[in-house]
């Protein structure tokens, strides 16, 4: 038998400059999360690493402008972080930090390879300085007028309206964040990353990518043709990963150069056979991120890689666009959206967002977390559709056929049950290959619609009227049932993971229907019976009422001096 290869799966390390929203689950945590779950159902050997993006100036100037001590800061953010993702289920292997050591070691190494290798530069450069505040002002502390879309508000590396990565010189009407004073440019003396000299090998890598989804594809292949610079990878800041060359040690790297390196540092944090994940051709790796990252993995950190010379280029860049909420944009100074550290009080259970969420993931274009459809989409799919599959399926069982429905004999079953067991095997084979290609969203929606199939095989054999007249084959339309049931349990693991292995265990099945091959097992391998447990209901219905109760609480986002105020108290 083929060996199977081993998956590396990351999702974009946040910043920690505030608490998480649901657009951060749904542009990358959650759709990483399940395919992580898929490969490790699947058999593939699966790591799958994340963290919180530490270095730089994000944080720093969070911390600042609520007068915080930074290590303090991102203490608590981190933990925060972390806390919410768990919360989601979201199954990291590593949720780890780029404040690491071992991930200072890693990024210097990488760094003095790429050295070695001929692709760094020492130049000078002209960067912001202020006079009132008496520092050069890399990057995020410089604000200003996007020269490519016109918005006032655009950071110095990037703009977040229209994406474009920038450098803060290009800026119009430059300005201090922390004092908002003018500025003036000075000359200093950085190194660069000489992407241009990769341009020829990174455009052929990205023409040869047959799983990237055109949209990423065409954007990286556009920056390529506007022209690759080579680009300033070090900082006049205090607060980072030192820069280990003679004459810049009072520098630290460019967070976008070290960030990408945790994907690396966190894998070596927890496997001593990380480099099998990293430079074995029997390795595959997939990055899960927003829209705003897709060039920093399509361009820069490909560069990276390929400037280092030693470690595996990723097989799939799954760029996802953004979630708005309620036809706006996310924003927790505005209370527009919904804030996550608010849920657990809640008391929603996290499949049911995770329901939700799976099928706004935006993998094409945006799209919109509305209340009303979160309400309807709930009880209609999840509960009006498996819910109730799932309920019908295994209290009949219990309460009309003893609790046990065995396999029958070989030609005993009519047509429609052979036709139902043939759905069931192309179902699961049509997810399999949408999941490979990461079509997460439309993946979920053809299980949803194996899990109508059952209630209509239900509804067309009519079990409850055979049960007198016909109790044999009553039991073989619930042997078949329960059989789709527990395939649908497989199948669901990965999206609702809680639920499935619920709807497993009243199945009366051992282990897990997240094993290692189950997902291989379903739609493939029959049981000899089944004996139910007695039923319990899944879900309750989302009422209106609720749901106005549940706005007004997750829309009021705890404000980040509101939310140190809070954990004060409570120590
Ligand atoms: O946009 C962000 O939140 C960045 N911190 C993502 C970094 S992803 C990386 F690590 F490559
Ligand atoms: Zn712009």
């Amino acid at each position: 038998m083929e060996k199977k290869k081993k998956r590396l799966i990351t999702a974009a390390l946040p910043y920690i400059n505030n608490v998480p929203h649901l657009g951060h689950i749904v542009g990358s945590h959650l759709p990483a999360d399940i395919f992580a779950r898929y490969c490790r159902a699947k058999g593939y050997e699966t790591v799958f690493v994340g963290g919180t993006d530490e270095n730089g100036s994000t944080s720093e100037i969070a911390a600042w402008k609520i007068g915080i001590p930074l290590d303090k800061f991102s203490n608590t953010l981190h933990e925060e972080h972390k806390k919410i993702y768990e919360w989601f289920g979201i199954s990291y292997d590593n949720f780890s930090r780029t404040t690491k050591e071992i991930h200072h070691k890693t990024t210097q190494e990488f760094f003095n390879n790429i050295y070695k290798n001929g692709f760094i530069k020492q130049g000078n450069m002209k960067v912001f300085y202020s006079e009132k505040d008496k520092m050069f002002l890399p990057d995020r502390y410089v604000v200003g007028e996007c020269p490519k879309c016109g918005y006032k508000e655009a950071s110095g590396d990037q703009c977040e309206k229209c994406t474009s990565v920038l450098d803060p010189s290009q800026l119009k009407n430059p300005r201090s964040t922390i004092s908002g004073s003018k500025l003036e440019l000075r000359e200093t003396e950085h190194l660069f990353l000489e992407l241009d000299k990769l341009s020829e090998k990174l455009r052929k890598w990205i023409e040869s990518q047959k799983l990237w989804r055109e949209q990423v594809k065409s954007l990286a292949l556009g920056w390529i043709k506007e022209g690759l610079k080579p680009r300033c990878i070090t900082r006049d800041l205090k607060h980072g990963v030192k820069v280990p060359l003679k004459g810049f040690e009072d520098k630290v790297f460019y967070v976008w150069f070290d960030a990408p390196i945790g994907y690396v540092s966190f894998t070596r944090e927890i496997r001593k056979d990380w480099e099998n994940f990293w430079k074995s051709g029997k390795s595959e790796i997939f990055n899960f991120l927003g829209k705003d990252n897709i060039p920093f993995h399509t361009i820069f950190w490909p560069g990276i890689i390929m400037a280092e010379g030693n470690f595996n280029l990723p097989k799939n860049v799954i760029g996802l666009q953004y979630l708005n909420y309620e036809g706006k944009k996310f924003s927790k100074s505005k209370g527009i959206g919904v804030f996550c550290e608010r849920l657990p009080e809640l008391g929603i259970k996290p499949d049911i967002w995770r329901h939700y969420l799976t099928e706004l993931i935006p993998e094409t274009s945006d799209s919109e977390f509305k209340w009303d459809e979160f309400r309807d989409r709930v009880n209609s799919e999840l509960i009006g559709n498996f819910a109730n599959y799932a309920n019908r399926v295994l209290n009949f069982i219990y309460t009309k056929l003893g609790g046990v429905v065995e396999k029958p004999k070989k030609g005993k079953e009519e047509k429609i049950d052979s036709e139902l067991i043939e759905k069931i095997k192309t179902k699961k084979r049509e997810t399999e290959e949408l999941l490979e290609k990461s079509e997460i969203r439309k993946a979920y929606s053809g299980i949803l619609d194996l899990s109508s199939e059952g209630n209509k095989y239900i509804n067309d054999t009519e079990p409850w009227v055979l049960l007198k007249s016909n109790p044999e084959r009553t039991k073989i339309i619930f042997y078949n049932a329960a059989y789709l049931l527990k395939t649908l349990s497989v199948l669901f693991a990965p999206y609702i993971p809680e639920t499935s292995q619920s709807v497993w265990n009243q199945l009366g099945l051992k282990g897990s229907p997240q094993d290692k091959n189950a997902w291989d097992d379903a739609g493939k391998n029959f049981d000899a019976k089944f004996s139910v447990n007695k039923p319990e209901i899944l879900f309750k219905k989302l009422e209106s009422e609720e749901i106005k109760k549940y706005k007004s609480l997750a829309s009021k986002g705890t404000d980040l001096k509101e939310f140190f105020d809070n954990q004060s108290k409570k120590v």
